[in-house]
């Protein structure tokens, strides 16, 4: 394995969240921090709070307590109208790829364009054919999401994620219910964007994937960060949790 140089900025410090619904704690204390240029695996058994994280950071949910810094600024309890200028720059892959049914692919793929951005029709298109590229996809402008197999649903929702050039992304689940044909390029299309320096969140229950794809992985485990460390010295590890964790037997 090639020996990747630490980079030392933090993208996003998380600091001690709590989160409960209803009587029930979720997050008791969450602290990690995201290194800028790293791609971040999060291990967890099922319920477990992953998902509230990676929605917490987007502002989609509210922590009782404790912070989320992305750049300088903390996203625990900012006004919706913030929030908005945040999301530009943290993409969100969601488990399903989440595109608008009614929008062809080339639409769905400009539409963050159309709302974000004040670039030219052609601009907008040079884009989105780029884009479509990077994923395998060329070609495929003007298919509707319910003509796409669901390889191509998720990287196209990757595709619209990433079309903002966020400096973080979010991905919950990318490869859960792909075969090993799509997981392969669903892998390798998140390998060719970390050529272009991302940074991000790899929520996943695949553990193959998450190895080949994270630097560094945490293991959230009765609602905290219970491990963090790189993917080698996980893979070596004697820890009873981790090794649990990575021989499927999760929680
Ligand atoms: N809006 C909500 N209202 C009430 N409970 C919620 C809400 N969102 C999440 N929860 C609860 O919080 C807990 C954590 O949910 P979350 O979706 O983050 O789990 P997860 O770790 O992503 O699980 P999975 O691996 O199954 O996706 C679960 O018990 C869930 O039922
Ligand atoms: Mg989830």
């Amino acid at each position: 394995m090639m020996q990747i140089e630490q980079p030392t900025k933090i993208a996003l410090d998380v600091k001690n969240l709590y989160k409960s619904f209803g009587d029930k704690a979720v997050h008791r204390g969450v602290s990690f921090q995201l290194l800028e240029g790293e791609i971040l695996g999060l291990f967890g058994g099922s319920g477990t709070g992953k998902s509230v994280i990676l929605r917490s950071i987007i502002g989609l949910e509210h922590p009782d307590q404790g912070e989320i810094i992305f750049d300088h600024t903390n996203i625990v309890g900012l006004s919706e109208s913030r929030l908005i200028r945040i999301r530009t720059q943290i993409g969100y892959v969601f488990q399903n790829g989440a595109l608008f049914d009614s929008l062809t692919v080339e639409e769905n793929l400009a539409y963050p364009l159309r709302e974000h951005t004040a670039l030219s029709d052609r601009e907008i298109q040079k884009k989105v054919n780029r884009m479509l590229e990077l994923i395998d996809m060329k070609g495929s402008n003007h298919l509707f999401p319910n003509e796409l197999s669901g390889g191509m649903q998720k990287r196209a929702g990757l595709a619209r994620a990433m079309i903002l050039e966020p400096k973080v992304i979010l991905f919950d689940e990318p490869t859960a219910g792909l075969d090993p044909v799509n997981t392969k390029r669903l892998l390798d299309n998140i390998k060719n964007l970390k050529k272009t320096g991302i940074t991000g969140i790899f929520v996943t229950h695949d553990i193959p994937s998450a190895f080949e794809i994270a630097d560094r992985i945490a293991i959230l485990y009765q609602g905290k960060i219970q491990v963090i460390d790189t993917t080698e010295n996980i893979k070596k590890s004697k820890d009873p949790l981790v090794q649990s964790f990575i021989q499927g037997a999760s929680h």
